[in-house]
């Protein structure tokens, strides 16, 4: 199968420079998404989102005619489908947004077409998606009923990408090809050797989607166990920071530092597969979720608790008049991605709990989120030092590093991100 046409549908974070790096290898790629306003913006060789150095990929590839968005699928020779995958009530997957894309991508699908789903998925989510293509198509046949004889080719490719190393680690990384058949994966191969330089590795469609799911189960267990032990520490009167130094002494020991929480929308989103898939099975990975999600409401109680301390050593004061600094807003250090994350859930409670005025510090944004509209204050370092008595570090942005605990003006500092013990 020869690739000339490649069509990416969503045209998000992960979708955007797919089709960018496809256009830049000089294939016709037709973005697709449902958002019109990211097609205009794309069409007019311009990006709507943050990814160092795709704007730049982007322009080239527009305006060189390798690169178009649309709203609608076109027929291609090669679709990747990658759309959102959250999850709805009780932590079920929502597969709503690739029944979507699947449907209308069906209309235009030829027999040789391959087509690719790249979205973090759980597994048996690429078979559902063959399934609504040969439901919407009777009239082609599909690898779940004919094998290596179909018509269509169909694989999952999971995204392991770092967001800010976006364009890099797409041609670098090593890539999981989860053909639905070896054809299938063979087929998928080709296309991405395009551009990929890493290892292609082949699997089945099943392995691939837990593949993924594994990957950022791991983390998060390993965050949780981190989380764990800094609430068991805090208990047992013991500096967690200088614990976790001297226990990775130990040559095979290697704890990751404790946070607020986790945000971001695949560490805190999927692992949740897993537990929705086999609930029964998953009991450590389901209680790491519940560790990391339970972790904001533990901040919250601290900062209740410096609160209530520090107005009994100033019996004058009321909570009105008490004035907390919040540094970083952002799921982890030095982005602007707000996405599911522990701070901003945490700088939201706090507004509950107490009366007096919350300054926030967060140099990566210039407006707040809509979660946050209304009696919060977003300032400078300089502004809530001067200002506020209590603060909290919340994210250990490189730009809050170089402050000295020290130089800060507060009376009670709480350090939820090891910013001043790393
Ligand atoms: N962002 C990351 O760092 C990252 C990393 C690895 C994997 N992933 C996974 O990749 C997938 C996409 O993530 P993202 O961050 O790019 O999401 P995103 O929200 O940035 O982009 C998704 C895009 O899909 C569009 N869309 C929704 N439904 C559509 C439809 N039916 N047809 C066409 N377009 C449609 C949306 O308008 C949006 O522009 C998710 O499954 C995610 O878990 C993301």
């Amino acid at each position: 199968m020869n690739f000339k046409t490649v069509s990416v549908i969503g045209l998000g974070y992960i979708g955007l420079p797919t089709a960018a790096v496809f256009a830049s290898r000089k294939l016709n790629v037709v973005g697709v998404d449902v958002n019109q306003k990211a097609v205009d913006i794309i069409n007019q060789g311009k990006i709507h989102i943050v990814e160092p150095d795709l704007d730049m990929v982007v322009h080239a590839a527009v305006t060189q005619g390798y690169l178009r968005a649309a709203t609608k699928p076109e027929p291609a020779d090669a679709f990747l489908i990658a759309v959102p995958t959250p999850f709805k009530e009780h932590h079920q997957p929502d597969l709503s947004y690739i029944e979507a894309a699947s449907q209308s991508i069906a209309a235009v699908l030829k027999k040789g077409n391959l087509v690719i789903l790249e979205s973090t998925s759980p597994v048996g989510a690429t078979e559902k998606m063959t399934r609504w293509l040969a439901e919407a198509r009777p009239d082609l046949t599909f690898p779940h009923t004919h094998g290596e004889e179909s018509d269509i080719r169909v694989a999952h490719c999971p995204e392991r990408v770092l967001p800010g190393h976006v364009l890099r680690e797409l041609v670098q990384n090593d890539r999981i090809i989860g053909g639905m058949t070896q054809k299938c994966s063979e087929a998928a191969e080709r296309l991405y050797k395009i551009f990929v330089e890493g290892e292609c590795v082949i699997t089945s469609a099943r392995t691939a989607e837990m593949c993924k799911l594994t990957e950022n189960s791991f983390r998060d267990v390993n965050i949780a166990f981190a989380n764990e032990l800094s609430i068991i520490c805090d208990k047992q009167e013991i500096d967690v920071q200088e614990l976790i130094n001297l226990a990775n002494r130990h040559p095979r020991v290697n704890i990751l530092r404790p946070g607020p929480g986790v945000g971001g929308h695949c560490i805190a989103v999927d692992p949740w597969f897993i537990v929705s898939a086999t609930p029964d099975e998953a009991r450590l990975i389901r209680t790491a979720r519940e560790v990391n999600d339970g972790k904001p409401n533990w901040v919250v109680e601290k900062l209740k608790k410096a609160i209530s301390e520090y107005l009994k050593l100033n019996p004058k004061l009321s909570s009105e008049d008490i004035n907390i600094a919040c540094y970083g807003l952002s799921f982890k250090a030095d982005i602007d991605d707000l996405r599911e994350s522990p701070a901003v859930e945490i700088v939201a409670a706090l507004r509950h709990a107490h009366a007096g005025r919350i300054l926030i510090v967060e140099p990566h944004i210039e407006v707040l989120p809509s979660a946050l509209e209304g009696n919060f204050e977003l300032t400078t370092v300089e502004q809530a030092s001067s200002q506020a008595q209590i603060a909290i570090f919340l994210v250990a942005h490189k730009k809050f590093k170089s402050k000295s605990q020290k130089n800060l003006g507060h009376h009670i500092i709480l350090d939820v991100c090891g910013i001043f013990s790393a």
